[in-house]
């Protein structure tokens, strides 16, 4: 089926720049992404999931070890700005990733401009997405202030689909929302990679969520890698730590 992976993650470490602690945030991850998988990040707050998440979307660099796109390692700015463009992040904190001064049309239109869309076309194709995820017409030309934080986060959703990734990375994308929108959330995602090919990568702490939509999870226990769970595989066996931890059996 795959190859080449289209990320790969080689003895990678992060230290935050300053940081008092003794250890690295993140120590020797080494992971392959292939085009097409979900992949999910499973771990106790504080493992580093979201540092994880944001050096697999270009917007920290590693302290050490390397990251790789498409088999060429990333280096320079250029490169780097070249990677991040093919990349939609969701923040786990929605609210602080929006430009509050913008309303919730232009942000979901905004990344239809940069790929050249024309002005009637923006007007649909925001629109429709809008629709998607569920924000009622009433709210399309509200501010983020005017809306919940789980309307936020399918605001989000939303813009990060007309951007066209190649890669979506999710951090925490079901946490503010209720039940009906958390499916409508995980059933565009399945989509999104389904029928557009869009290889994403899920940040939890829900198992028997990630188990559910992701094809292999790596586990973080302080910074390091303590299991894959490669779903694919019939023999896979899970490690102590994660089976202790999350106390489940694979579905
Ligand atoms: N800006 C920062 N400066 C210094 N240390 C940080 C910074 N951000 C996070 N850390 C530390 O790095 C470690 C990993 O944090 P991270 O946010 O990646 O965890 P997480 O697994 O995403 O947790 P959560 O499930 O609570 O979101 C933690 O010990 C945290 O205190
Ligand atoms: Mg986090």
């Amino acid at each position: 089926m795959k190859s080449r992976p289209i990320i790969s993650l080689k003895d990678l470490s992060f230290r935050f720049p300053g940081s008092r602690e003794k250890k690295n945030a993140l120590e020797r991850i080494n992971l392959d992404i292939f085009k097409g998988e979900k992949v999910g990040i499973l771990g106790e707050s504080g493992s580093g999931k979201t540092t994880l998440s944001l050096i697999l979307a270009g917007l920290e660099k590693p302290t050490s070890g390397f990251l790789f796109y498409q088999g060429m390692r990333l280096h320079g700015r250029k490169a780097y700005r070249d990677y991040s463009s093919r990349i939609q992040y969701l923040f786990q904190n929605p609210a602080g990733a929006v430009n509050r001064y913008r309303r919730i049309i232009d942000l979901v239109s905004e990344p239809l401009i940069y790929r050249n869309y024309s002005k009637k076309a923006i007007k649909s194709v925001a629109f429709e997405m809008l629709q998607r995820v569920g924000i009622d017409p009433l709210r399309w030309y509200d501010y983020p202030d005017q809306l919940s934080l789980g309307q936020i986060q399918r605001v989000c959703l939303a813009r990060a689909m007309t951007a066209g990734p190649e890669i979506l990375i999710c951090d925490e994308p079901f946490s503010a929302l209720d039940v009906s929108n958390r499916g409508k959330m995980e059933e565009i995602l399945l989509q999104l990679n389904e029928n557009h090919g869009v290889t994403l990568v899920i940040i939890g702490h829900e198992t028997d969520l990630l188990l559910r939509l992701c094809q292999k999870i790596l586990v973080l226990r302080e910074g390091k890698k303590v299991d894959l769970i490669d779903k694919t595989r019939s023999d896979y066996v899970l490690c102590e730590y994660t089976s202790r931890f999350f106390n489940k059996k694979l579905i």
